[in-house]
């Protein structure tokens, strides 16, 4: 045990969450983080089109249409008391982002520049409401650029490239994690009175995904390993735009700028199934809609594809049919010189790794997978939850993608996942550093690494024929396939086979590098363990819920039922198998309607 840390808080982590909790539990208590990546490649940085807050800087808004917007989107699914706190804090928030320095576009007044974004409208008229604050296609980028530097300026101690592997647990209290140090290959125990989890999603686990490679889901694997509890884990949110096959994001921004969809016969169809907010409907709408026209023949040549077309020439004819206008009450225009200011990320995407040039050519698109809607509990002050009576485990934390709060149910709206990771990573800060002020440290066991070591020896010195990779490239098409915008159980029921035969499979993993320093196979080999455990939870959590809401949509009970299912999942796993149990969803002022966009 030479590799011992001591902190009050330890923050597992290095995105937008990460960050926000590392700087807010800083000031008043000894932080470390830890991240996998160097801080500033985290997931965060590929967020693009805007932070949600009911600025009003364009036209009227306010935070309690930014929270019914929520709660609809969430197919009534998200807690609302959770809801309404985040959209109450959403606007200091943003403020105090464009405080430490974030370089948000403006409008010719100066103000924070807002755009439209699917499922955010004013609530009198249901049109499309200006909420999405952005800095170019690049808001989550400047987010973690603007965070990281004020950790770095607050002096958080920063373990780059450390991969946290387990939670150590004493006393029914958190007591630290064990890392292994990348570049060694040494194991390091951190000590902790306080841990916070933010360690993202597990997007990894579909073929085509928005999300980084880093996308594995440990943080949920590592605490349902413990014995934690997951929630709500059968949601996961597929991004109506990402580029055919690669699954890159294009942002949602393009359609906030006036950009449409269009099928392979050159038609928008969109109007047909949302009439009022017709493209900027929320995303599991929109991606059913796609997936609807790819289905019964109207994708392109064939294809499992669709065009996103922002030229500015369909824009303004588009916007005219619509009636768009700017806020002065003008037609609304664009060039292509605009286009380009609006969105420099995407059009480089396109043209980098499709050769298509957005400003003169349509975009190829289809749903990727994009969003963990469900994962670890937590109440809205990011403690982790452990059962149906709301326990809170004494120490530990998570917000984030990582975390289930729940604001975003079972359907997020685009813009909400930056907000919740700044209002929720800040909270979770400042309780845990409150915490770790009255808390002593546990004592460690006699050796906290054991489990973790035992872990990685039996990757590093197995014996078997198995190849990692390969099960790894038939579970991602399996959970497209099968666990994906559409679900039925025949379906989910050989996915969930499937995922038993590749979790045998993997006890006779080898792998090729046997080595210490920065042994990249042994720990995408670790990963794939992690996704496994995850994706039979999604697939469980799926299986059992047999109604249509939000991003969940069964072939076989389309409907949504609230007699029944309006409730929160939570999954344990016990003796080798997924244990079920459920929590009732906060309802406080907004009773479930049928969702109309
Ligand atoms: O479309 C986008 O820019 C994605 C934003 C989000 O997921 O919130």
């Amino acid at each position: 045990m030479a590799n011992i840390h001591q902190f009050d808080v330890v923050v597992v982590g290095a995105g937008g969450a990460g960050l926000m909790a590392g700087l807010y539990a800083s000031r008043t208590a000894k932080t470390a983080v830890i991240s996998k990546l160097y801080p500033t490649r985290s997931h965060t940085g590929a967020a693009q089109g805007g932070i949600g807050a009911a600025l009003g800087n364009l036209e009227e808004d306010k935070p309690e249409w930014h929270t019914y917007d929520t709660v609809k989107g969430s197919d009534y699914l998200g807690d609302q008391d959770a809801i309404e706190f985040m959209c109450n804090e959403a606007i200091d928030a943003v403020i105090e982002l464009e405080h430490m320095g974030l370089p948000f576009d403006r409008t010719p007044e100066g103000r924070i520049s807002q755009r439209p974004f699917g499922g955010h409208t004013n609530n009198e008229t249901g049109k499309p409401v200006r909420r999405a604050c952005h800095a170019a296609d690049r808001t989550g980028h400047m987010i973690l650029q603007t965070l990281y530097q004020q950790c770095l300026k607050n002096k958080v101690t920063f373990f780059d490239e450390y991969q946290v592997l387990d939670f150590i647990i004493v006393n029914g209290k958190a007591a630290g994690v064990v890392a292994v140090e990348l570049a060694t290959g040494e194991l390091h125990t951190f000590h902790a009175k306080a841990v916070i989890f933010a360690t993202g999603g597990h997007g990894r686990i579909f073929e085509v995904t928005s999300n980084a490679y880093a996308y594995t889901g440990d943080g949920a694997a590592i605490l349902l390993r413990r014995g934690l509890p997951l929630e709500d884990m059968e949601f996961f949110q597929f991004h109506p735009t990402g580029i055919y096959k690669l699954g890159i994001l294009i942002t949602e921004g393009v359609r906030g700028e006036g950009g449409v969809l269009i099928n392979g016969r050159g038609e928008r169809f969109m109007p047909k199934y949302a009439p009022t907010v017709k493209d900027l409907a929320s995303r599991d709408v929109i991606s059913r809609a796609i997936y609807t026209e790819i289905r019964e023949g109207r994708g392109v040549n064939g294809q499992n594809y669709v065009w996103l077309d922002v030229r500015p020439e369909s824009v303004i004819k588009y916007a005219a049919m619509d009636g768009r206008t700017n806020p002065d009450g003008t037609p609304y225009t664009i060039t292509g010189e605009q286009v380009l200011a609006k969105l420099p990320d995407i059009i480089d995407f396109c043209r980098v790794y499709l050769g298509v040039d957005p400003v003169t050519q349509m975009m190829p698109i289809q749903p990727t997978a994009h969003y963990t809607m469900g994962g670890i509990p937590t109440n809205k002050y990011g403690e982790v939850i452990i059962d149906s009576q709301n326990t809170v485990l004494p120490g530990l934390y998570a917000a984030g993608e990582c975390a289930c709060v729940s604001v975003h149910g079972a359907n997020r709206l685009g813009t909400n996942s930056l907000l919740d990771l700044v209002v929720f990573g800040k909270h979770a800060g400042l309780k845990a550093a409150e915490y770790a002020k009255h808390a002593d440290f546990e004592p460690l066991p006699a050796d906290p690494e054991a489990e973790a070591r035992a872990q990685f020896e039996a990757l590093r010195n197995g014996s078997g024929k198995e190849n990692a990779f390969d099960i790894s490239t038939d579970m991602k098409k399996v959970m497209f396939e099968e666990v994906s915008i559409y679900r039925n159980e025949k379906g989910m029921k050989a996915a969930l086979e499937k995922i038993a035969e590749w979790k045998e499979r993997y006890k006779h993993i080898r792998v090729q590098d046997t080595g210490r320093v920065f042994n990249t196979e042994l720990l995408n080999a670790w990963e794939l363990g992690n996704m496994l455990d995850v994706a039979e939870v999604v697939a469980a959590c799926a299986l059992n819920r047999r109604e249509s809401r939000g991003g969940h949509s069964r072939e076989d009970y389309p409907e949504r039922d609230d007699q029944n299912w309006m409730k929160h999942t939570l999954a344990w796993k016990q003796d080798g198998k997924v244990k079920i149990d459920y929590k009732p969803v906060v309802v406080t002022k907004y009773q479930p309607k049928k969702r109309v966009y």
